[in-house]
């Protein structure tokens, strides 16, 4: 790999910008309203593959956003590296809160990012961590050192439950063949701890609705008298904890997997420091299910949050008045082996039962998707561990993520295939907030680390 590195070194600031260029175009795929530049989005991501040494490059349409496959096949007896990334992003809103716009790139340090960070909605979630792909892979081509046969497949609708690459590949499975699956679309510890994420929460979506009297009334006539649906929601949620922090859905916690004293001791041993994550997220103090570790809540355990709750007056000044509707979006981490059409089930069931007499409760599922776990003791984990340790010069450690990829699930169910997560992101890079961000040191890392990846795997399964 001595060419593909010393090919990197050179081409480093052309890399940088033309990661900028892509993090100019606002492909949000939640908001219709930017159609037009997620589609071109997709359009350059296979010019730029194409660029890259791919072959066989096609926008793949779908009843959605295009899906953008290329792929490189020396040959059918090597082995086949899948690579899985998103070009679509987040919506860039509460845009007052970004220092500089979020569709105008700039490099700026930071603490934590002494070398420099591209600022840009998308940097780190996925933009940045799908082009290193593309980079390395053109790194690799013009070394001529590719060791494997590589297939890639970029969607666009990764943010919004990436329904139509769940169509795309049940009607792909030829064309998708591989033998292992490669993402970047996770973090790691820190710049100087390296990590491997070994598994993915699921998640289960609902959109609840609590009805009170038929129409918004005068909060002195009627005030006392009828359920106030907001009143009402506020209890119902809060009665969904209880003083332990766990969740009260019946049924709820049943197909937990428990980890072993071992599994959490080993756990443990990542290097975590609570004094730093409240100062810099400016809390006193962290709260969380009982006898559980920030870590372990964050990661092997479920949970349940209210990510938006609304009804009623909101305006200016005051109004006095009952509101006839009361709403919240729900959201439930699963971990294995929770089933999120199960969980939505047990949900929706123990809603309606603690809606009060005098109100009417409505609950909509949204998208959701399974728990996902790669154990380290695969080919494709030690391949990746084997690459970090050498561009890092440390062992990465093992850690379960927080977040969902609902699709590597589905890609083991369909494609009977492991994912492989190697993030370079931090926890601070901000994805789905203001001033999201990705460092140039996790870029260059990222280009440099992923051909040792083709390489070790190669090796491995020979
Ligand atoms: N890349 C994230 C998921 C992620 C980030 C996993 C960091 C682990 C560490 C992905 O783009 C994402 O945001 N997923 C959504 C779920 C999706 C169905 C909208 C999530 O986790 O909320
Ligand atoms: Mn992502
Ligand atoms: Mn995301």
């Amino acid at each position: 790999m001595k060419g593909t590195q010393t090919y990197i070194s050179e081409n480093k600031d052309r890399f940088v910008s033309e990661l900028i260029d892509l993090l100019k175009i606002p492909s949000v795929s939640a908001d219709p309203s930017f159609a037009g530049d997620v589609v071109r989005t997709a359009e350059i991501v296979a010019s730029r593959l194409t660029e890259a040494g791919a072959e066989n490059v096609e926008v793949c349409a779908t009843a959605g956003y295009p899906i953008v496959y290329g792929d490189r096949i020396f040959d059918a007896s090597l082995p086949t590296v899948l690579v899985y990334g998103h070009y679509d992003v987040q919506p860039a809103d509460p845009i007052d809160l970004w220092t500089s716009p979020a569709f105008e790139p700039v490099i700026k340090k930071t603490e934590i990012h002494p070398e420099g960070a591209i600022f840009a909605r998308g940097a780190c979630d996925d933009k940045g961590q799908m082009y290193m792909h593309v980079k390395a892979f053109e790194a690799m081509m013009k070394a001529d050192e590719l060791p494997c046969n590589v297939k890639f497949m970029i969607e666009g609708e990764e943010e919004v439950g990436s329904e139509n690459l769940g169509i795309f590949v049940e009607n792909n499975h030829e064309r998708l063949k591989a033998d292992i699956i490669l993402v970047s679309d996770t973090g790691m510890l820190s710049n100087d701890t390296p990590s491997i994420t070994t598994g993915l929460r699921g998640l289960s979506y609902v959109e609840v609705e609590v009805t009170g009297p038929n129409r918004d009334l005068h909060s002195g006539l009627y005030g006392g008298c009828v359920a106030n649906p907001i009143n009402i929601l506020a209890q119902m949620i809060a009665s969904l904890h209880d003083e332990n922090n766990k969740i009260t859905v019946p049924g709820f916690y049943d197909k937990v997997i428990n980890l072993t004293d071992e599994e959490r001791a080993e756990m443990a041993k990542a290097p975590f420091s609570k004094e730093a994550y409240c100062k810099a997220l400016d809390i006193e103090e962290v709260m969380g299910e009982n006898g559980y570790s920030t870590m372990e809540r964050g990661s092997i355990r479920p949970t349940l949050d209210v990510n938006g709750i609304w009804g009623g007056y909101t305006g200016e000044g005051a109004k006095t008045v009952i509101a006839s509707q009361a709403f919240a979006k729900i959201s439930m981490r699963l971990v294995p082996d929770q089933d999120p059409e199960e969980i939505t089930k047990l949900f929706l069931n123990h809603f309606e039962s603690i809606a009060p007499k005098g109100t009417k409760v409505k609950v909509t599922p949204h998208h959701g998707g399974e728990p996902a776990v790669t154990p380290i003791d695969s080919l494709g984990y030690k391949a990746a561990s084997m690459a970090y340790e050498k561009t890092f010069g440390k062992k990465p450690i093992p850690v379960r993520g927080g977040g969902s990829i609902p699709i590597v699930a589905m890609f083991e169910k369909e494609l009977g295939l492991k994912s492989v997560l190697m993030g370079f992101g931090l926890d601070s890079d901000a994805i789905h907030s203001p001033n999201e961000h990705f460092g140039l040191f996790n870029y260059n890392k990222g280009i440099e680390t992923i051909p040792y990846f083709y390489s070790s795997f190669t090796e491995l399964v020979k």
